[in-house]
């Protein structure tokens, strides 16, 4: 009796170990998702560490982001692996331009990385330098209609990926999010925000600095690891407190500890290049201005404002003066 309690016990206890889920230590830990994800095990696989000096240089159409100017009820849920951000929009935003050409990409969560402390927690790296945090904003291709069915293709998903520092000041963007932390401490709990959320706010925090990026084909960096993802990572960093940054390290994975931290190490960049979009700002200033119908409500694209402009002719009048 006592015999076949235990083998029952064991038998649960390893099929939990055996890959039902996954973790950020021990036996559960990325080096051991291999095991019970063979998909983990890839060439293309995500984060990676981005050299700097070993990117290729390109300029592409603008990144074009749609219908995220409208305050939207949305929900944050702790999954045991991170804090996943939804909203309750039947109209989602979209995105498109850029590495995705005319390929449109609907918005389905966002969620963040994080480290035991302030100097790593991002997943891609910049010159081997990891940041505090890393936010992944997950779009999936609008031709396979939902994330389930994008799963299942080469080009089903795009991620924007933005990389954090650490700020004296906190960044008021983010408390709405953060301040319902607490409420979502436990695995699978969730909680409304409790205003509504401008999308824009935290995916286009500057739109002068927007199309400058790096792009790289890629996987999704937790299993199974699919090798579907377009990654655009952006170049300018985001602000957060050491506070804010602390109060993601308080939420709780499926055993009850503290989930201090949720990113993957580095994977091999083997074949792949990594290319940095340089914008094309000149030329974006003029076309923009030309073309009246530039100003589609929710769309954004580079325009450096008419102020920098003016301020560049008297600085070029102040020089030529002197
Ligand atoms: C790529 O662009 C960066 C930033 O504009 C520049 O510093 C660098 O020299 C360029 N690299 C090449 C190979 O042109
Ligand atoms: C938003 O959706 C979530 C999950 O479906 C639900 O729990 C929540 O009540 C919804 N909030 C609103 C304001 O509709
Ligand atoms: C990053 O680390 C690798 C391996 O240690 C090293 O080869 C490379 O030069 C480093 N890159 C930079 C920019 O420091
Ligand atoms: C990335 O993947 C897309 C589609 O899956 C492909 O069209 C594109 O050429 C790839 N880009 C690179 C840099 O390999
Ligand atoms: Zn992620």
């Amino acid at each position: 009796m006592i015999f076949s309690i235990a083998c029952l016990l064991l038998l649960l206890f390893s099929g939990c170990c055996l890959g039902e889920d996954y973790g950020y230590e021990g036996n559960h830990g990325p080096s051991h998702w291999g095991d019970s994800y063979n998909t983990c095990i890839g060439k293309h696989q995500s984060p990676i560490n981005i050299e700097e000096h070993n990117v290729k240089n390109i300029s592409l159409p603008s990144l074009k982001l749609v219908g995220i100017d409208n305050p939207c009820s949305s929900f944050v849920t702790n999954n045991g692996h991170t804090v996943v951000l939804k909203t309750n929009d039947s109209k989602a935003a979209t995105l498109y331009g850029g590495p995705l050409g005319n390929n449109i990409y609907v918005f389905e969560q966002l969620h963040f990385h994080w480290g035991e402390n302030d100097r790593e927690g991002s997943e891609d790296l910049i010159n081997n330098h990891s940041f505090p945090m890393e936010m992944h904003a997950v779009f999936y291709k609008e031709d396979y209609k939902s994330m389930d069915e994008a799963l299942k293709h080469h080009d089903g998903l795009t991620v924007l990926a933005y990389l954090y520092e650490v700020n004296p000041k906190p960044n008021p963007v983010y408390e709405s999010i953060i301040e319902v932390l607490p409420d979502v401490e436990a695995v699978g709990k969730e909680k409304t925000l409790k205003e509504p959320l401008l999308l824009e706010r935290l995916l286009v925090p500057d739109i002068t600095t927007m199309q400058n990026y790096f792009t790289y084909n890629g996987s999704l960096t937790t299993p199974p690891c699919l090798e579907i993802v377009t990654w655009i990572d952006f170049k300018t960093h985001q602000q957060l407190s050491h506070e804010q940054l602390a109060a993601f390290r308080d939420l709780r994975t499926p055993e009850g500890n503290k989930l201090t931290h949720n990113f993957r190490p580095v994977q091999p960049l083997e074949d792949r290049i990594v290319f940095h979009n340089i914008p094309k700002e000149q030329n974006e200033v003029l076309k923009n201005d030309n073309d009246p119908s530039h100003e589609h409500s929710g769309q954004h694209s580079i325009k450096m404002p008419c102020s920098i402009i003016a301020l560049g002719i008297l600085f070029a009048v102040v020089l030529f003066a002197m």
